[in-house]
């Protein structure tokens, strides 16, 4: 190894590391031509020697289990951490700093939870914390949020954020096949995590909304911001009639301003039913700035641009005041597409440029303000309800005699022919109606002793308009 080669120390040697490890071996000579100097990976730190890296990707020698040993290698200023989850790990990272050592993490969750508190030992011990493949795996997302798109307010952003989700929904929606069969391939594929729930119930998106949001509306914002509904309870029948309708469901990960007029203002149409005292007070404490931060399934029309985005591919739409929409495209988990996010960080500290604009920047800063969020039960939107329903004469009257009394108006209704007195999916659209307003009409419904079992709702997003 050159005399002037930078030194990375590497916690953890999975799916991701074993990536960073093969792209750091097959490429040396063209990161050495780019850094203008050779990138050593001196020592990995892993719970078991035995297991790990079994390609062969890393030397015998440079394994260890030993924390300690591993700390204190020599000549490592760079500490690359895909360990995953946090405790003990957060403990490593905070120890790399504390020791005057860079990070790079692919650690979502660490991040979403702990991410004021990093950065600000980062800052004290002036050194660097570089995160690009937390969020949409190989497409510099974080980047384009930090420095492209530095010059905008940005007033939303759309996301499919979670490779696992996407891929599950993609195989049941083209290929028929079941939830349970799909999650399988996507955890033997790498994209998963090591709790694969943490995909299926919109958790990991959530933590990679709270990251972008942080940077995109300068606020503090932790995972427990976000309200979220996972893909974990879909029903084929949903997919189906999403379809019959126009639609495709994808788990979307969104972050909006939203406006007093936007929400909370009663009227009959939205079914919004606040007394006016009670009305006044919130909006003054939401002002114009309060976020609606969500993860959950959602209709999106066949046609939209995210609708595009298959298998284990993610995308975000941000639409900056200025520059209008842009999206990003790319695949957002697996082995080489993370690892190339993880090396490019690598090579950026290396290089030197990224540490000086971290500490100039206050990324994720402890300074900023706790964000202001709108209650899930004030969003107003469009719903897909989807219930069971006795075929008989006057049940449709009395659903939308509930709906009628909640102030939510019906833009569809669709019912396929069965005999009559059988059980049959009904499924009704709204226009625009406040959450808590719908959910409210749904108990009641639920309890009609024409209706079996609770009946489905899921929200219908409709994007800006480019
Ligand atoms: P993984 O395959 O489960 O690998 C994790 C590795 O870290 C394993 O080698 C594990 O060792 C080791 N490890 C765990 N805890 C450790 C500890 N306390 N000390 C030392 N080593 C430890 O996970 P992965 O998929 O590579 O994910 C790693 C990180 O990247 C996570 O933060 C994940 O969210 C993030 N990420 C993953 C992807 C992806 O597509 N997979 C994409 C973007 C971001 P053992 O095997 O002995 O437990
Ligand atoms: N488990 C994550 C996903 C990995 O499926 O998107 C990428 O962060």
């Amino acid at each position: 190894v050159s005399s002037n080669a930078i030194g990375i120390g590497m916690i953890g040697c999975g799916t991701v590391g074993g990536g960073v490890a093969k792209l750091l071996h097959e490429q040396a000579a063209l990161y050495a031509q780019r850094l203008g100097r050779p990138v050593d990976l001196r020592r990995v730190l892993v719970r078991d020697v035995a297991k790990a890296c079994a390609g062969g990707l890393v030397q015998k020698d440079k394994l260890t289990a030993d924390a300690d040993a591993f700390f204190s290698t020599a000549d490592m200023p760079i500490i690359v951490e895909v360990a995953g989850g946090r405790g003990v790990v957060s403990t490593y990272v905070r120890r790399a700093l504390e020791a005057g050592k860079h990070v790079v993490t692919a650690n979502k969750a660490m991040l979403a939870a702990e991410g004021p508190e990093l950065f600000a030992l980062a800052r004290k011990h002036k050194v660097a914390i570089a995160f690009e493949a937390s969020v949409a795996g190989g497409i510099p997302v974080i980047t384009a949020m930090q420095f492209g798109l530095m010059a905008n307010r940005i007033d939303a952003l759309y996301g499919i954020l979670n490779g696992t989700c996407n891929y599950i929904l993609t195989e049941m929606t083209r290929e028929g096949k079941s939830y349970a069969t799909a999650l399988a391939e996507a955890q033997a594929k790498g994209y998963a995590e090591a709790d694969p729930t943490l995909d299926v119930s919109g958790k990991d998106a959530a933590q990679k909304l709270a990251v972008l949001a942080s940077l995109a509306f300068g606020v503090s914002v932790n995972e427990s911001d976000v309200w979220n509904e996972g893909i974990d309870s879909l029903d084929l029948a949903d997919i189906r009639f999403a379809a019959e309708l126009g639609y495709d469901i994808k788990l979307l990960a969104i972050a909006e301003r939203t406006h007093r007029s936007e929400f909370g203002v009663p009227s009959s149409e939205s079914g919004r039913d606040l007394p006016d005292s009670q009305l006044a007070t919130r909006n003054s404490e939401l002002g114009t700035s309060a976020l609606s931060l969500r993860v959950h399934p959602s209709f999106i029309h066949a046609s939209a641009p995210l609708a595009q985005v298959r298998g284990s591919f993610n995308a975000l739409s941000v639409y900056g005041h200025a520059v209008g929409h842009t999206m990003s495209y790319g695949r957002g988990a697996g082995q080489m597409p993370t690892a190339s996010a993880v090396v490019s960080d690598i090579l950026n500290v290396a290089s030197g440029w990224y540490p000086l604009a971290c500490q100039a920047m206050h990324l994720l800063s402890d300074r900023q303000s706790r964000v202001q969020t709108v209650a899930a039960n004030d969003l107003v939107s469009r719903f897909y309800i989807r219930m069971t329903a006795l075929d008989v004469p006057g049940v449709m009257a009395r659903v939308s005699d509930i709906l009628g009394q909640s102030g939510i108006s019906l833009s569809a209704i669709l019912q396929h022919e069965a005999n009559v007195g059988q059980f049959v999916p009904l499924v009704i659209v709204t226009h625009k109606a406040r959450q808590g307003a719908l959910l409210d009409a749904l108990d009641q419904i639920e309890q009609l002793e024409v209706i079996d079992g609770k009946p489905v709702c899921i929200r219908i997003v409709d994007m800006p308009a480019e």
